[in-house]
């Protein structure tokens, strides 16, 4: 389900889809945008989820993700601004504060907790789930904490992107993947372009968190705060800033091409291995 169609020109310009998030209550009470893994947008290979949190209530946020487990992904929590104290099964933890990246590999399963430490102000956060191949969906569990000053800032004709994974213009993001992938968190003063090249293989989207950006700079499809654009593998995006200053994750990944099977905090492929994430979660079997 579409929010709107892109125009014949944002087509042309390799737009695939427009979304949004759904408001969702998650973990012991956190309200949160859900902008993949909702029924309106249930994944992009192999992005299975994209959770916002950004309220400025403490009642939003305070309750907290306490422990639950995970198997088959890699969750990446990037904090804008606020903190949160994240605590695993493996011994392995931090306190996350503005900047931070806790890059954790769930694999074969892990047990965590996701708290917040400020009762007061602002939380800015995101959470991103990929999904492993079925090949290291049992892989060993893995946790990285990536803090602001290892992750590398391009800055450049009025833009400033953060390379959290990946690589923009031979700079490289601290990350450790299990998938390739491009995670940048772009800013863009009115009238800079980013342009980057999508690999032919590649899946990738944009989420506009802040100001408005256009996706062409021929043509005059705009996207707002809040929205979701999905692109066309194998095309050259151009984004423009068009208000004062405008912010956006910037995604891209190589497609798994599996089927996905979704139970709560575990993705895996087939119905049968959902199940068995939940007996093994039961008997005490994962973290
Ligand atoms: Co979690």
């Amino acid at each position: 389900m579409k929010i709107r169609e892109a125009s014949s020109q944002g087509t042309a310009c390799g737009l695939r889809q427009i979304q949004k998030g759904q408001i969702v209550i998650d973990g012991a009470g956190v309200r949160i945008n859900r902008v993949i893994g909702s029924s309106r947008l249930n994944y992009i290979d192999p992005f299975v989820l994209l959770d916002e949190i950004r309220s400025v209530d403490p009642k939003d946020y305070i309750a907290g993700f306490p422990t639950h487990p995970h198997r088959g992904i890699e969750t990446i929590t990037y904090m804008k601004h606020g903190s949160f104290r994240h605590r695993d099964s493996l011994g392995g933890g931090g306190l996350l504060t503005d900047g931070c990246v806790q890059w954790m590999t769930a694999g074969r399963g892990i047990l965590h907790s996701e708290m917040p430490e400020k009762t007061a102000g602002e939380l800015w956060g995101y959470q991103l789930w990929l999904s492993l191949p079925a090949k290291d969906k049992m892989a060993e569990p893995r946790y990285q904490h990536l803090s602001p000053d290892m992750i590398p800032v391009v800055e450049e004709n009025g833009m400033n992107i953060k390379v959290i994974s990946g690589e923009y213009k031979g700079v490289h993001g601290p990350a450790k993947n299990w998938l390739e992938a491009n995670y940048f968190d772009v800013a863009l003063e009115k009238g800079s372009v980013f342009s980057f090249t999508i690999d032919r293989q590649m899946s990738s989207f944009m989420y506009v968190h802040s100001g408005t950006v256009s996706i062409c700079t021929l043509f005059t499809e705009t996207v707002s705060e809040k929205e979701l654009v999905e692109f066309q593998p194998g095309t050259r995006v151009e984004l423009k800033g068009i208000s004062g200053t405008s912010g956006f994750l910037f995604l891209a990944s190589h497609p798994n091409n599996e089927p996905i099977a979704r139970g709560g905090p575990f993705v895996m492929n087939t119905e049968e291995e959902i199940e068995q994430a939940f007996l093994d979660y039961r008997n005490g079997l994962i973290g």
